[in-house]
């Protein structure tokens, strides 16, 4: 059932964040206003303000949030790991557009940084959206090679550099949720269409020329939610970091679908 309410803890405009001058003397500064909200404390959501010394902070905006984290304030939380785009972990909305802290350059923002958690999903706290059913969802689409043939005893599955290539795209997918989260149809039905995401991956596992059970996971997906929820809104496309197609993706699955029955 589509929920168009927001939940209690994406409401934070009736209360006054907290402000974090710059130190004296910075003359580069730049001020981030950033999300926050603490599920264990009694306080609604707010939004803080933190003046940052550009000359004193690294290129991208995740070098701002450790910074702030580091220096002015131990309590905010985000995710992040790998620092190079690659894990996905530091997902969340930079000026109105989902996407990947540790490569979004501060400069590329002209006015201040607004930093939210990526957008219609639980809040964990602060920057932490909670993931449970988005990965739920990834796991439902049986990310992993199903084959009856044995396997060669002394060698693997061979592949075509051909066959290969059409997996190496949906393959670089680092399971961010920029695309997903972006998505209003994933936003209106996400309890049961599957989101861009899920469906890239399905889709990686369709192409791959060495997976028998294409028509068990074809199967899985004909249904007016899981699929067909995509309206080709494209929204995906456009935010995803890895500059991946995932709508491409899900038009291409419907096109297997509608081939199996003629
Ligand atoms: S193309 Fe489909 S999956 Fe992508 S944003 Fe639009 S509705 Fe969502
Ligand atoms: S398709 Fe792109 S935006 Fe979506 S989860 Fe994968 S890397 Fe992230
Ligand atoms: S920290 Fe890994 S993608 Fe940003």
């Amino acid at each position: 059932m589509a929920e168009f309410s927001l939940p209690p803890e994406s409401r934070f405009k009736e209360v006054p964040g907290r402000k974090h001058a710059a130190p004296a003397g910075a003359a580069r500064v730049k001020t981030f206003r950033i999300y926050r909200w603490d599920p264990d404390g009694e306080e609604k959501p707010r939004v803080d303000n933190y003046e940052i010394d550009l000359d004193r902070c690294g290129p991208m905006v995740l070098d701002a949030l450790i910074k702030i984290k580091n220096e002015v304030d131990a309590s905010l939380t985000f995710r992040r790991s790998c620092r190079e785009g690659i894990c996905g972990s530091c997902a969340m909305n930079i000026d109105g557009v989902n996407t990947l802290a540790c490569t979004k350059p501060i400069e590329d923002v002209r006015k201040d940084v607004n930093i939210f958690p990526l957008p219609h999903m639980p809040v964990i706290k602060d920057l932490v959206p909670d993931l449970t059913h988005f990965y739920a969802q990834y796991a439902s689409i049986k990310p992993w090679l199903q084959a009856r043939t044995p396997a060669p005893p002394d060698r693997e599955r061979a592949q075509s550099p051909e066959d290969q290539e059409k997996i190496d795209g949906p393959s670089a997918c680092i399971l961010c949720a920029c695309c997903s989260t972006s998505c209003p149809s994933y936003w209106w039905n996400g309890d049961r269409y599957l989101g861009p995401a899920a469906l890239l991956a399905a889709y990686r596992w369709l192409v791959d020329t060495r997976d028998e059970a294409t028509g068990e996971r074809l199967d899985e997906l004909e249904d007016p939610f899981r699929l067909y929820r995509c309206h080709t809104i494209m929204n995906c496309t456009e935010a995803c970091p890895k500059d991946l197609n995932p709508a491409k993706a899900i038009a291409e699955i419907k096109k297997m679908m509608l081939e199996r029955h003629l």
